[in-house]
């Protein structure tokens, strides 16, 4: 297997997508949806415009069997990456061909300097959880998709240290403050709760937002 940027493979935006498409069966078939479903070619290739999209490449049948995507991020006085997009052909699961990919999305980030790498996933896909989990993201985060209609883990990669992020305790405080902000105000389809509609009111009263 060889791992290099779409630009440098014969693959195309269409073909990536095509395996995300088929990768993200797995979504479906657990009952959960993503939008990723629904993007077209030109869609992915402009959200993935200033983007790395790296891609796995099986070097015997010249197949492409997985990928992965890091968009630039900005937050507070760091820059970072976020992990988008992270799909593998469904014959090729198991084997380790996604930490490969983050391996190299861990490079890619390092020579930018970035301090850190953001994910996201479903709370419900425990496949992705757990492969997160595995691979060194630690849980700082907890939204609803408004878009996909589900909750969904904020994951932080630390790569630079020291961080108060190296800290197991302050990404279990800052997961517990997102989590219970998130609870109290938004419901699963993306709407508020009466509670989060009152405390808009009040912040809209104040021309707090
Ligand atoms: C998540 C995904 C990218 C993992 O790819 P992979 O190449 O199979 O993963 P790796 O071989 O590097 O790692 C395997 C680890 O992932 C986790 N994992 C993968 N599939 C799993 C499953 N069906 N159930 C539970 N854990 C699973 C486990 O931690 C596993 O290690 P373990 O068996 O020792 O516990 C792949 O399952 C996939 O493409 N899924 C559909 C798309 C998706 O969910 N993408 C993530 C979106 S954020």
């Amino acid at each position: 297997m060889k791992i290099c940027r779409l630009q440098d493979s014969s693959f195309t935006h269409a073909d990536v997508l095509e395996l995300i498409k088929e990768s993200f069966q797995q979504w479906q078939e657990n009952g959960l949806d993503s939008v990723l479903l629904r993007y077209t070619p030109a869609e992915f290739e402009q959200n993935t415009a200033d983007a790395v999209v790296l891609v796995a490449i099986d070097t015997e049948s010249n197949e492409l069997i997985g990928t992965t995507t890091l968009v630039p991020h900005r937050s507070n006085h760091e820059v970072g990456g976020y992990h988008k997009y992270l799909a593998v052909k469904p014959s090729c699961k198991g084997k380790g061909v996604a930490s490969q990919l983050l391996k190299s999305c861990v490079e890619v980030a390092k020579s930018r300097d970035y301090s850190y790498i953001l994910s996201n996933t479903s709370v419900h896909a425990d496949w992705s959880v757990r492969w997160h989990k595995k691979n060194g993201f630690k849980i700082i985060g907890y939204f609803v998709s408004t878009a996909s209609k589900y909750f969904c883990y904020r994951f932080r990669y630390q790569l630079k240290s020291p961080s108060i992020w190296n800290s197991a305790l302050c990404a279990h405080v800052a997961f517990c403050a997102s989590y219970l902000k998130t609870r109290a105000m938004r419901t699963q389809d993306g709407g508020m709760t009466g509670f989060g509609n009152a405390v808009l009111k009040v912040f809209r009263s104040l021309k707090l937002v």
